[in-house]
């Protein structure tokens, strides 16, 4: 009985250096100090004993579960020290591997189209404006000569928002502001979003983008308009297309013209992207209207000025012949990705 504790400590010493885990050591915890303990059973027995013999296994007892407390103590900071290195070891950083990149996106193709023709006109030496896509009605139609009746306004075609405020159906407004804010010589552009009613479908969007151009000078002519927006079309599509002008009706030109090019695809002799008739109706465009110069604080007698303006998501479907206008709208990553 008195050699039981010896006994008990080297039994705990085996299982102790067999321990792995901080469970295996509240095992070990349980085994002996619990209640039912193989320690706590030597000290409830002591009850039948004699004093001499209570008080020699008590000292031993005693000594005994101090040695086994102190195992324990250090098995289980030895464990944790484990754990720790494990662990730092597990979440140690290489700070010598090369960085990941993020995937990377690539621009819109009417922001890339817009691009390429802001460029070229850069190239010329225009400027860039932007207008704000809620603007007033007068903006809109009336400082750009449109008849109080012109069927432009209609309600079917228009986004009002109040009696005075729209979305702007074209970027012309952007010419009104130019006029009032600045004094000739005038030489900008301005692409920016438009609306109108439109119900979508494959030509058709309530929502798309123009380029308006603007110039304002002594003496512009409509040769001058000509030869920009000729060279406009050689450099935005290839150098062998010509161009010709067709008589045209705008509220805010006079004389007003639209802009064909022969096919850029068949140089033409006619395909499926003309339509079969070799040409291609580019832009519209004239020689801006004195009333429009007259709201725009300018001399009309002094100035004379050309404009144009042009649907990039026309422009942008015929360069990459795309075949329907929502593609661009629908944002469906494989599409867009055709364009990196
Ligand atoms: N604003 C016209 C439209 O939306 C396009 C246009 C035609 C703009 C002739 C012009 C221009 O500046 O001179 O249809």
């Amino acid at each position: 009985m008195l050699n039981k504790p010896d006994q008990l400590l080297r039994e705990a010493k085996a299982l102790l250096e067999k321990a792995t885990g901080e469970a295996d050591v509240e095992a070990v915890r349980i085994g002996f100090f619990g209640k039912k303990g193989k320690l706590t059973a030597i000290l409830r027995s002591m009850g039948a004993l004699s004093q001499e013999e209570r008080k020699e296994l008590g000292l031993r007892a005693n000594r005994v579960k101090e040695e086994i407390e102190s195992l324990i103590a250090e098995k289980k900071r030895e464990i944790s020290a484990t754990l720790r290195s494990a662990r730092f070891s597990a979440e140690k950083l290489d700070v010598t591997e090369p960085g990941r990149r993020p995937p990377i996106g690539n621009r819109h193709p009417i922001t890339q189209t817009i691009g390429e023709i802001v460029r070229i006109f850069a190239n010329m030496g225009y400027s860039v404006t932007e207008g704000p896509e809620v603007e007033t009605v007068f903006n809109n139609f009336d400082a750009l000569n449109a008849a109080p009746n012109h069927p432009s306004r209609d309600l079917t075609d228009t986004f009002y928002i109040t009696k005075d405020t729209l979305l702007r159906t074209q970027t012309s407004p952007v010419q009104v502001r130019t006029l009032r804010s600045a004094a000739p010589p005038i030489k900008v552009i301005s692409p920016g979003r438009c609306f109108r009613t439109d119900a979508p479908d494959a030509t058709h969007s309530p929502m798309f983008h123009q380029v308006e151009g603007l110039l304002v000078d002594e003496g512009v002519s409509m040769t001058d308009l000509k030869g920009v927006l000729d060279l406009f079309a050689k450099r935005m599509f290839n150098e062998n297309v010509v161009t010709k002008f067709r008589p045209h009706f705008f509220p805010f030109t006079e004389p007003s013209a639209e802009m064909d090019m022969s096919c850029f695809v068949c140089g033409g002799k006619g395909c499926r992207v003309c339509g079969g008739s070799g040409w291609i109706e580019i832009l519209g465009c004239g020689m801006v209207h004195p009333n429009v110069l007259r709201v725009g604080g300018v001399d009309a007698e002094r100035y004379t000025g050309f404009a144009f303006g042009m649907g990039v998501e026309r422009i942008a479907m015929l360069k990459h012949g795309v075949g329907d206008i929502r593609l661009f709208y629908e944002n469906d990553i494989r599409f867009i990705r055709q364009f990196g």
